[in-house]
């Protein structure tokens, strides 16, 4: 029962990722990287929720700075922590709801993620986590703290400066729409399913927007059947194809939200970061990347295993995470995080290097 639970648990999360070394004079520009999304980019939000739904244990955090735990989905570093660093900023991103941390922390950068959300607030609620809709809250919470801390008229050019990334999407399918555990939509086409996706995306933008974001990076969806977790439950080892055009087309969906989104918001830089081509050819040419599995998760047999189930007592742990594409059944390795980090930088967020 407690093997079923876990294992139902572990439709959730997901993963993205990306960043780079930023010329100087760039990197001056943008004051702050500002993440909202789920498990590929929680800093440890969800520590401080009362959720399941958590990794503040080892190995989790076993090649991190002194092997800290921090409750990221990951051996090490998040991609955002990554894209942080390839701006001139801070090496990691300070969660929000972690207490050790002041709005002095959150002034060069803050994560407001928290694991297992989507853009569906039904999809939040499976695991007891934070709805985007919530994160967008605790920003503006954050916003009032910077208000007092440098005073209202800076904190407006800050807003506008800052670098907002946003990593959210898979949990929508595979923690809900694709489980037992999904709780709306439970009749619906895949289709209609989709359009009110789309429908909670524009408003959850609109609302960044309302509040003074400007510029902004999306990361689309990866390869989801290719996931550990997915080849192993659907796939018979071998990548889940259902879930992967899923992935292609949802993702081309959300390519036409962003175009229609920057022609109605004016002023707004909203820029699409496609995962899935850089993911795939990892998986494709794990040579070239330096992987010898891509196929399993580093933590226990790589099949199965996360959160509770990727835990020190499992014997089957790999040695050494950075040969490996996923650090668990679900979740990108940090060498991963950093090598997607590397290329979105160059060619997503190098867009926003003119002005
Ligand atoms: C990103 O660009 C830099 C500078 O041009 C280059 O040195 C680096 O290899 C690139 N990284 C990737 C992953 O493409």
């Amino acid at each position: 029962m407690l093997g079923l639970r876990l294992l139902s648990s572990s439709f959730f999360l997901l993963g993205l990722i990306t960043t780079t070394t930023v010329e100087p004079t760039i990197a001056g520009k943008v004051p702050a990287i500002i993440v909202f999304g789920d498990s590929t980019v929680d800093a440890g939000n969800n520590n401080f929720l009362d959720t399941p739904l958590k990794c503040d244990f080892s190995p989790y955090g076993r090649d991190f700075d002194g092997g800290k735990i921090t409750g990221r989905w990951s051996n090490g570093r998040v991609a955002t922590d990554f894209i942080s660093e390839g701006f001139g900023l801070k090496k990691t991103l300070p969660a929000f709801r972690d207490p050790e941390y002041t709005i002095k922390d959150f002034a060069t950068g803050v994560d407001f993620a928290s694991a297992g959300t989507g853009f569906d607030p039904a999809t939040a609620h499976i695991m007891n986590v934070m709805p985007v809709q919530t994160e967008v809250d605790d920003y503006k919470k954050y916003i009032g703290e910077l208000k007092e801390y440098m005073g209202e008229k800076k904190t407006a050019e800050f807003l506008k400066d800052a670098m907002y990334v946003i990593s959210v999407g898979t949990n929508d399918f595979m923690e809900n729409y694709y489980t037992p555990l999904r709780t709306s939509a439970y009749s619906l086409p895949v289709e209609e399913y989709e359009v009110q996706l789309l429908g909670d995306a524009e408003k959850f933008f609109t609302d960044l927007y309302n509040a003074g974001a400007r510029k902004i990076v999306l990361f689309g969806l990866t390869p989801l059947g290719c996931l550990p977790l997915v080849r192993a439950t659907w796939g018979l080892g071998d990548c889940y194809d259902k879930y992967n055009e899923l992935a292609k087309i949802y993702n081309s969906k959300l390519e036409s939200l962003v175009k229609k989104l920057n022609n109605n918001l004016k002023g707004l830089r909203l820029v699409f970061s496609p995962l899935y081509g850089t993911v795939m050819d990892m998986i494709e040419h794990p040579g070239k990347y330096g992987f010898e599995n891509v196929d399993k998760g580093c933590c226990g047999t790589g099949m199965v295993e996360m959160s509770f189930m990727c835990n020190r007592l499992n014997p089957f742990t790999c040695s050494d995470a950075d040969k490996y594409l996923f650090w668990d059944s679900f979740h990108p390795a940090q060498r991963t995080a950093k090598l997607v980090s590397e290329i979105a930088l160059n060619t997503t967020f190098v867009q926003f290097m003119n002005n």
